[in-house]
């Protein structure tokens, strides 16, 4: 999703500004750009495609002098991935420059309105009226116009802007998108994520909806809706530079797949005390348990894939009905949900739209909300009547891989926590799943041990155009997420089936040579996958058997196997899902593919 950063300062800004958009790289993007004030009024800068595009036409930046201004990834919405259509978007009188993130949904009105005052549009994008409102506006006062200028607008967006007649002057204005201010010595950044301002300064000021920003090398001022200064407390950030870098790792994702045995320990060790499980800050009374009459787990994509993880463990352990659903379907649909529904909300940005979308509306409905979150401080966090966060580190790769983990692992222990506080669990079993939760970074390892094995499957099947993913139960849910991340990244076709329903649809798509990668994991289920295993290597299908250590007859079921750490039926997701990102990480890799930053994909969706 589009990146943004500002600069203001002593030293040329155009590099700075490359810098920081090359770490909001990994969010996804298809073309960049980047304004500086100079002696020259406004100088821009922009190419579609890669950054290095933008680095090459400015010499790195060196091409460009001034010492204020703004950059931008875009990621499109309205308007091709091209120069044209590429921020920032400049004021027909040159004065302004913006840079946008979000989406302006009265755009279409704004337009013609000021098409009608004469005024010219170069792009297709809803950013640039913004620069143009800017324009009309302009009364000499930098802050009046601005607060006019955001006045008109609807929709989301966090806004870069410059001004030539304010040459050191960054402005920054936010609305349910991210936008973060860097404060430094003699200098002040602005960024959509920390990542872009951590080998800066390590204290950020997270600007709320509405609120604006006028930034000078040696001042900030911060201004609420009404336009009145506000005092805001700088957070201190302790992420380090090393811990968003790739850490002599080839990719991100790589390097984020071998943390996640600390990532695990991490957000389960605080949790855990003698047998049982504490979550400090959780907003959930014993009495306000007994009288729930359901959960409903919401999220996008992989948070959504760990919701099936969760539902399956909170039914069976704790025995209250589960939903999840899709956040972009549950904010459109009429679902039933009233003040005795825990709504568990997942999201490791917790910036992602359509999450905070159905986040609200089930506030509207009256429900307790628990967020389970990576980023500290994003708008889901802050939103939600409590927040468990994952304590994943930053994560860069666009395909999530400890951000997945973890949150698997939050939602065990939670699971655990309310069968305990609902009186479902024995003490025995609940102490058998607190030691089951304490092994699992050390299962988790011992999965990411066989990265050699897997890399050699993955270079076997990498040519693979289309193909299955079976199990059933706990194993189904850990194969949507398997072949999501496979998708994702190599852009090898791949779908998730319930073993038992394949027979029910596609089955008819299995034919010589088609890989199906079988999930028997689950000792109550096994006699029924192996019969589906069967089922499809009658029809010409090979099989890749993802078993649990120790199961030989896997060996003679399918044609190759990946043993996985046993672990109590329950805590297998986390032990069967490494193994099966490393061998989506090493096909993509196989392929020649851009793993961290696979086409079309954005880290964070912040718009609808
Ligand atoms: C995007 C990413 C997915 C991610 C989803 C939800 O679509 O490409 O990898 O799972 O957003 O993100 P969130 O930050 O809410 O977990």
């Amino acid at each position: 999703m589009c990146g943004i950063v500002g600069f203001t300062g002593t030293e040329r800004a155009a590099p700075v500004l490359l810098e920081g958009l090359k770490r909001l790289e990994y969010r996804g993007y298809d073309s960049a750009g980047l304004a500086v004030i100079n002696d020259n009024g406004i100088e821009t800068a922009r190419a579609s495609g890669r950054l290095e595009n933008l680095c090459a036409l400015t010499d790195n930046g060196e091409k460009i002098s001034g010492v204020c201004g703004i950059g931008h990834t875009r990621w499109a919405t309205h308007g091709a991935p091209t120069e044209l259509n590429a921020h920032p978007h400049v004021s027909n009188d040159g004065r302004f420059a913006v840079v946008h993130n979000g989406i302006i949904e009265n755009y279409a009105a704004l337009r013609e309105e000021l098409t009608k005052k004469g005024y010219s549009f170069s792009s297709d994008t809803d950013t640039e009226v913004v620069a143009h409102l800017l324009e009309m506006y302009f009364n000499g006062d930098l802050k009046k116009t601005v607060m006019k200028t955001v006045a008109r607008l609807e929709g989301s967006y966090a806004l870069g802007i410059v001004c030539s007649e304010f040459p050191d002057t960054l402005v920054a204005v936010r609305c349910a998108s991210p936008l973060i201010i860097g404060v430094g010595a003699g200098a002040e950044y602005f960024a959509s994520d920390v990542t872009a301002l951590i080998c800066h300064t390590r204290s950020v000021i997270y600007l709320e909806d509405g609120e604006f920003a006028l930034m000078k090398p040696d001042s900030l001022t911060v201004y609420d809706p009404a336009g009145r200064e506000i005092q805001k407390k700088a957070s201190h950030i302790d992420w380090s530079v090393e811990a968003a870098e790739k850490g002599g790792y080839e990719h991100f994702m790589l390097k984020e797949i071998m943390e996640q045995p600390n990532a695990l320990r991490a957000a389960i060790e605080p949790r855990l005390k003698g047998d049982g499980v504490v979550f400090d800050g959780l907003d959930l009374s014993d009495e306000w348990l007994r009288e729930m009459t359901g959960v409903v787990i919401t999220a996008c994509g992989s948070a959504y894939h760990a919701g099936c993880v969760g539902r399956d463990l909170i039914e069976s352990l704790c025995r209250v009905p589960v939903r999840v659903e899709v956040a972009s379907e549950l904010r459109y649909r009429d679902p039933i949900i009233d003040a005795h529904t825990l709504v568990i909300i997942i999201s490791q940005s917790g910036e992602t739209a359509d999450t905070i979308a159905a986040l609200n509306e089930c506030k509207r409905r009256g429900a307790k909300t628990v967020g389970i979150v990576n980023v500290v401080d994003s708008t889901i966090a802050k939103s939600a009547d409590s927040v468990l966060y994952t304590w994943a580190g930053p994560e860069i790769a666009v395909a999530t891989t400890k951000g997945y983990t973890t949150q698997v692992a939050v939602l065990t222990m939670l699971a655990v926590y309310m069968a305990d506080k609902l009186g479902r669990i024995d003490e025995n079993r609940c102490a058998e799943l607190v030691r089951g939760i304490a092994s699992l970074p050390e299962r988790c390892q011992r999965a990411i041990d066989m990265n050699g094995r897997i890399e050699r499957l993955a270079r076997k099947y990498k040519d693979n155009a289309s193909l299955f993913f079976i199990g059933r139960n706990l194993d189904y849910a850990v194969c949507l997420e398997a072949s999501l991340k496979l998708k994702e990244i190599s852009y090898i076709h791949s779908e998730a089936y319930a073993a038992g329903e394949l027979k029910h649809g596609t089955i008819a798509l299995i034919e010589e040579g088609r890989l199906v990668i079988a999930l028997a994991c689950r000792k109550e289920l096994y006699e029924k996958t192996a019969g589906n295993i069967r089922e499809v290597k009658a029809r010409g299908a090979r099989v890749l058997g993802v078993a649990v250590e120790g199961d030989r007859r896997m060996l003679t079921e399918a044609d190759d196997v990946i043993f996985v750490p046993r672990a109590d039926p329950l805590l297998m997701p986390i032990p069967e899902t490494v193994p099966l990102q490393l061998f989506a990480y090493y096909v993509a890799k196989a392929n020649g593919c851009d793993v961290d930053k696979p086409k079309n994909l954005a880290k964070s969706v912040t718009v609808e």
